[in-house]
């Protein structure tokens, strides 16, 4: 076009190009008004907390250049409370979708600097839209929190919009990875969001997640209890187990995210991404052949043996911090993504207790839903005895690592590297709950349970009556142990597949993953089956 040539608008009147830069300028002062959020002061006040503004945090967690923000221009419509002169465009949230090491994702993040980043029904649109775009995308989404909970000034509009944020969530939950990033405080109902959603990353010292807030807890019991106490990011990842990463700031927490990432897939209908191998898939180390004591009372580390057969430096644990004696992460195997699980001999001798039983069985389906082969490496001991266990439901909980494993459809392939007593055996990915391979090393120990228990039960009135009973039960358990301290039987009548040279298996997954990789499974047709939860 012309300089200040003349154009027709639809309604017939005559623009200038001078009108368009006066259009252009209005637009560039619109956003600039956007970018400040709750305005300079409360921005000045979130980085005094430690914390960075929503826009600042979604520029440092994508990729640079990349955010399209949309609905900035929202605001809310409510006038009780004077909040007709508490309107900010774009309300308080963030949202919008851009790209994470190169691969699309949408995004929301609750703006703190906006009346605490109340959930509004302005914010509750505006989420659902993007989670909507997500969902048919078929990308992830992330949500960076920051919250005061519900806005109390807009009532049931607040609660509902919730309830709308609670039920996608649930919608897409198995079709598309969802993130929560807590950066801020998520009290009351709203931290069902996260709780709904795949994996919990929490900030030390700045987020909290609480269902009822220490004063209400001091009304109601006159318990005196901290913010950090009740809902810090340690508390829930590692006594609720409610979280699944404690970073040490928003910059670690907004890594996480990013590497955590790059072992999903964006859909369920996608595979995890694969990269280019660079570790040899021959690597066979040899100290692996002795890292297992011959003695079953010592313990090992299991995070060893897993460093030294996935993929250099691919192993991503996941709930850390949370029920120890259970490992579980993502690796790598020949650069394809694998989902590990593992008893921990360290902690508590690996014994599978009610905590352990969530944590495996909450990643397994997670790994299943999203097409992750899983290996599980196998030492316990069995379930945890005792009152508290069974008071706590272990029946119930422990019921969900035989339902996950044996509804899980993905290639699996387990591993025995020594104790698979009783019920461990049998949950923990044995060829019966339908596992494709299992492995075992010469060190594996299959039985019922251990040869004390064992040789008590079966030589009681026995050790009763021998002279010396002390001498009897040594000469028994070793003869029990013999029998069952070894793979072989086992494998004899095909319990196990196969016994390795434990360097050996690193190339052994690798191969055997290979001819899982189009595994077809079929269930039976239902609706859904009813987990023990
Ligand atoms: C609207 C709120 C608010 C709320 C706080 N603000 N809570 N606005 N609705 N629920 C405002 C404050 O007035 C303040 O506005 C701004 O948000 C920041 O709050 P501060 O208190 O100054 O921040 P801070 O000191 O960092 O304390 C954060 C906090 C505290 C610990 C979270 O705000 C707090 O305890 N809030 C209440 C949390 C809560 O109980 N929420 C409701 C939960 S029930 P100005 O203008 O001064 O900046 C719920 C039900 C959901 O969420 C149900 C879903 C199913």
């Amino acid at each position: 076009m012309e300089p200040n040539a003349s154009v027709q608008t639809t309604e017939g009147a005559t623009a200038s190009a001078d009108g368009h830069e006066a259009l252009i300028a209005e637009l560039k002062e619109q956003r600039e008004k956007i970018k400040q959020g709750g305005g300079p002061k409360r921005i000045e006040t979130q980085h005094a907390k430690g914390k960075l503004t929503a826009r600042e945090r979604v520029a440092r967690l994508l990729d640079e250049g990349t955010f399209q923000e949309i609905d900035a221009y929202m605001t809310h419509r409510h006038t009780d409370f004077d909040m007709d002169k508490q309107r900010y465009p774009g309300d308080s949230v963030v949202t919008g979708f851009g790209k994470i090491n190169g691969r699309p994702v949408c995004i929301y993040a609750q703006d703190f600097t906006v009346l605490g980043g109340s959930f509004s029904e302005v914010q509750g649109q505006k989420v659902a839209k993007v989670m909507d775009m997500a969902l048919e995308s078929g990308v992830p989404v992330i949500g960076l929190n920051d919250s005061v909970g519900a806005r109390i000034q807009e009532g049931v509009y607040s609660l509902a919009a919730y309830s709308e944020l609670f039920w996608r969530n649930t919608q897409a939950s198995g079709v598309i990875p969802q993130i929560s990033v807590m950066l801020g405080p998520c009290a009351g109902g709203s931290v069902y969001s996260p709780g709904l959603t795949d994996f919990v990353i929490m900030t030390k010292g700045t987020s909290h997640m609480f269902i009822t807030g220490p004063q209400v807890i001091k009304t109601v019991t006159r318990e005196e209890v901290d913010l950090e106490t009740l809902g810090g990011a340690m508390t829930h990842n590692t006594v609720s187990g409610v979280a699944h990463f404690a970073a040490d700031d928003e910059g670690h927490a907004l890594e996480l995210t990013r590497t955590l990432l790059s072992y999903l897939p964006s859909n369920n209908a996608e595979p995890p991404p694969a990269l280019e191998p660079t570790d040899d898939p021959w690597r066979m180390d040899e100290e692996l052949n002795t890292i297992v004591p011959t003695d079953p009372g010592e313990a090992y580390n299991m995070k060893t043996i897993i460093r030294k057969v996935f993929d250099l430096d691919s192993f991503f644990e996941v709930h850390r911090d949370f029920a120890q004696n259970a490992i579980v992460g993502f690796a790598r195997l020949h650069g394809q993504v694998v989902g590990v699980i593992a008893q921990q001999p360290m902690i508590l001798a690996g014994v599978i207790d009610i905590d352990a039983s969530d944590k495996i069985a909450r990643f397994i389906r997670f790994c299943d839903a999203f097409n992750i082969p899983l290996v599980t490496f196998i030492d316990s001991p069995g379930f945890m005895p005792g009152v508290a266990q069974e008071h706590g439901g272990i029946i119930r909980h422990g019921a969900k690592i035989v339902y996950a494993y044996s509804e899980a459809t993905v290639p699996k392939l387990a591993v025995v590297t020594r104790k698979a007593y009783g019920g461990a055996y049998i949950v923990m990915s044995s060829k019966y709950i339908r596992t494709d391979l299992v492995l075992a090393w010469p060190t594996a120990e299959i039985a019922v349970m251990g040869a004390e228990g064992a040789v008590n039960i079966l030589y009681r009135k026995h050790l009763k009556a021998v002279a010396d009973p002390e001498a009897e039960r040594a000469r028994l358990v070793a003869e029990f142990r013999e029998k069952f301290s070894k793979p072989y039987r086992a494998a004899a009548s095909g319990h196990i597949d196969d016994i390795l040279i434990p360097a050996e298996t690193r190339p052994r997954l690798i191969a055997a993953l290979e001819l899982l990789r189009d595994k077809q499974v079929t269930l039976p047709p239902k609706k859904h089956g009813n987990m023990p939860l």
